[in-house]
């Protein structure tokens, strides 16, 4: 065998071998074996540049990064699902597609794959686009990350010209071990595989995406033609010949009972899945069907998804405990025997007050039922009155503060500010301004992402660099050096030199992120902004009286008061001055904010990340804007969220400007 026929013959066992390890999970060889093949074949490669191929298996180790990924336009648009809620709304699905295509009609039924939609496409069979959906009609370049994920072949068993749509999710194994290494490191760790799958085929160096052992499951093909291909059953059967990792199809036909029971039943069987579904979808199986019926105007009128209500589980109350939040809220937390819950571990979950354990008769002790409200943050929904022996103990709130001993107040209707953040009427706050548990938790929001963004800096961090003293407000931060911290127990040389280079860039975040790492009550992210925008420095801000702050569209009274008293305390001007010494930017370039958007109308629709429309409304307004709740010719622009229907589509009719949030925060710059 020469050297050519051998690397062909080693990328042939290595693809085969990937295959089985990846998408069949049945090796036949071991991980050393299979380690071994791989590193001949890189060395034969290496030594032998002319037979270099793009589909060789060394190739999904990732490349060169990026510095931004390039935009992909659809050349068919990535629609979405509408989605059915209770089995009633799917009977009523059923029936009229029956009615209007005829009762014999076939449903597919398959899982909801709770992660990313891509696109691949193939041309002569070799992979040469892998893009995400973004907002269906353009998403973004991702191909150098798309070809780490094993299960996508990077040639087909055709040479066909062909674009194909999948699933990108992380399995729970993946899930796991990356939280496990980050939690090691210090890092923040992903809320869910959803999260994690989206935020791992979006970095920006694909030799990271590499190691975050992404999987797909492809649903169907978007262009291109499939000889002898009639229904959804065939497209599967036949994208699956080519070589990819198709959805499990779990009932094909048309008996509405059957559709049920298999939605029932994968309903039963998602907890021992190895990665997370929400739900289940329900797709006419004829494509001739389906053009009768239509692609509606944002979503196919041939497909639904049923989604599954929030998975629940039971477990044991050990325990209640207060934890004491930034701004002094006594929030009662459960202590929960562990349980898999949506694709993690549970052992904490909020209790929300005082007034909801007593409304539900929740003791310590109790079986609870616990589940993850909007999938994310477990909550304890209620106890299981049967199970008790009489031994639980009902909760009572302490009167102190359990971190300081200061003394409580409730909040009261007075206090109330509807900037969507921390007031729950009736709610314990401990009003010992020096309280270490508000100390610990400020900290840690001024190093958060959205705030001044200092890696690593999590909850236990900053708790271990109080107790060592070695930090006593966060501007202490900024007088850190690499041999306290290497010191601290659980931190290597190489984390404590990741921290400094990330509190030293920090520094440059400017203004608006240091005014909202101050946690200054009532104001958050956009509040922030607007503020950096009027006052410039910090300086000007400790001048500024109630009334200068409130020229400012969106700032009411208690808004002002809040920012006013803040900057009156002694202890923010010691801070401040620390910050400024350390060498951290205080300024931003004022911006007159009062007429930019003069003259110009907006339409909202759809969830923005981490901004309400309301919010986005008031900076409209504040900046001389309008805001419409209907599109039209005279729309100038929609600001267009996650799930935006109707409106979105209106937009592209018409052919108003559509924008995201980012292009939104540009223009009130
Ligand atoms: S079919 C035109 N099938 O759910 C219909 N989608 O809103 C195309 N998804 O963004 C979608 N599993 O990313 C389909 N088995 C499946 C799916 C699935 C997950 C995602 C898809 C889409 C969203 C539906």
């Amino acid at each position: 065998m020469n050297i050519k026929e051998r690397i062909e013959r080693l990328r042939k066992e290595i693809t085969y071998h990937s295959k089985r390890y990846y998408e069949n999970d049945a090796p036949e060889i071991s991980d050393f074996e299979y380690d071994k093949m791989f590193e001949e074949l890189k060395r034969l490669e290496s030594e032998n540049p002319e037979y270099y191929s793009e589909t060789s298996p060394t190739q999904r180790v990732g490349g060169k990064a990026l510095d931004k990924f390039e935009k992909v336009k659809h050349e068919v648009k990535m629609a979405s699902l509408t989605d059915v809620f209770d089995f009633d709304e799917l009977r009523a699905f059923i029936r009229r597609v029956k009615a209007e295509v005829g009762e014999n009609t076939e449903f597919s039924v398959e899982p909801k794959i709770d992660g990313l939609s891509v696109s691949l496409k193939y041309e002569n069979g070799l992979l040469t686009v892998g893009a995400t959906r973004g907002d269906g009609t353009t998403g973004e370049d991702v191909t150098a990350n798309i070809k780490t994920i094993r299960s996508i072949p990077l040639e087909l068993n055709e040479s066909l010209n062909i674009t194909v749509r999948g699933e990108v999710y992380m399995p729970h194994k993946s899930f796991e071990k990356l939280n496990k290494e980050r939690e090691e490191t210090g890092e923040s760790l992903w809320a869910n595989p959803r999260n994690a799958a989206a935020g791992s085929l979006r970095c920006l160096d694909s030799k990271e995406t590499a190691k975050r052992g992404l999987d797909i499951f492809v649903f169907n093909y978007q262009t291109g033609t499939l000889e002898g291909v009639n229904t959804h059953k065939d497209t599967i059967e036949k994208i699956n010949a080519l070589g990819f990792k198709t959805i499990p199809l779990l009932y094909v036909g048309s008996d509405e009972e059957k559709i049920i029971n298999a939605v029932i039943k994968l309903g039963e069987d998602r907890p021992s899945l190895n990665f997370d579904i929400d739900g289940t979808v329900i797709k006419v199986n004829s494509l001739e069907k389906r053009k009768e019926l239509g692609d509606g105007t944002s979503t196919p009128k041939w497909a639904v998804a049923y989604k599954f209500p929030p998975e629940q589980k039971k477990t044991k109350l050990l325990d209640i405990v207060i934890q004491v939040g930034r701004t002094g809220v006594l929030t009662p937390n459960a202590v929960l025997e562990p349980v898999r819950l949506a694709g993690t571990s549970v052992s904490r979950a909020t209790l929300h007050n005082i007034d909801i354990i007593k409304e539900k008769d929740i003791r310590i002790g109790d079986t609870v039922i616990v589940q993850k409200a909007g999938d994310i943050i477990p909550e304890v929904v209620g106890s299981v009155k049967e199970a008790r022996t009489g031994e639980e103990l009902p909760y009572n709130m302490p009167d102190k503060c359990p971190s300081c001993g200061g003394s409580l107040t409730y909040d009261d209707a007075d206090d109330f500010v509807d900037d969507g953040e921390d007031f729950t009427l009736g709610a314990l706050r401990c009003t010992n301004p020096s309280c270490p548990a508000q100390l610990e938790r400020n900290i840690t929001h001024f190093a958060s992402k959205k705030a001044m963004n200092i890696e690593g800096v999590g909850g236990k961090l900053v708790k271990a660099l109080l107790d060592n003293h070695l930090i006593h407000d966060a501007s202490d931060l900024y007088y850190l050096n690499k041999e306290d911290i290497s010191a601290l127990e659980r931190m290597g040389e190489k984390s404590a030199e990741n921290f400094i280079n990330s509190i030293e860039a920090s520094k440059q975040m400017g203004l608006a992120r240091v005014i909202f790492a101050l946690g200054i009550r009532h104001i958050g992210e956009v509040a922030s902004g607007e503020l950096a925008s009027k006052f410039g420095t910090v300086d000007a801000l400790f001048e500024a009286d109630e009334d200068s702050i409130k020229e400012i569209g969106d700032f009411g009274e208690v808004m002002a008061k809040s920012v006013v008293d803040f900057f009156k305390k002694d202890e923010t001007r010691y801070i401040i001055e620390r910050l400024k010494n350390a060498g951290v930017k205080t300024s931003e370039e004022v911006k007159e904010l009062s007429n930019e958007l003069e003259g110009l109308t907006f339409v909202l629709t759809g969830t923005l990340e981490n901004m309400t429309r309301d919010e986005a409304a008031e900076m409209i307004k504040a900046r001389g804007g309008k805001v419409s709740s209907s599109v039209s010719s005279k729309t100038d622009y929609v600001l267009a969220g996650e799930a935006a229907g109707s409106k979105l589509t209106k937009a592209q009719a018409l052919g108003v400007k559509i924008i995201n949030k980012e292009e939104f925060l540009n223009l009130c710059k």
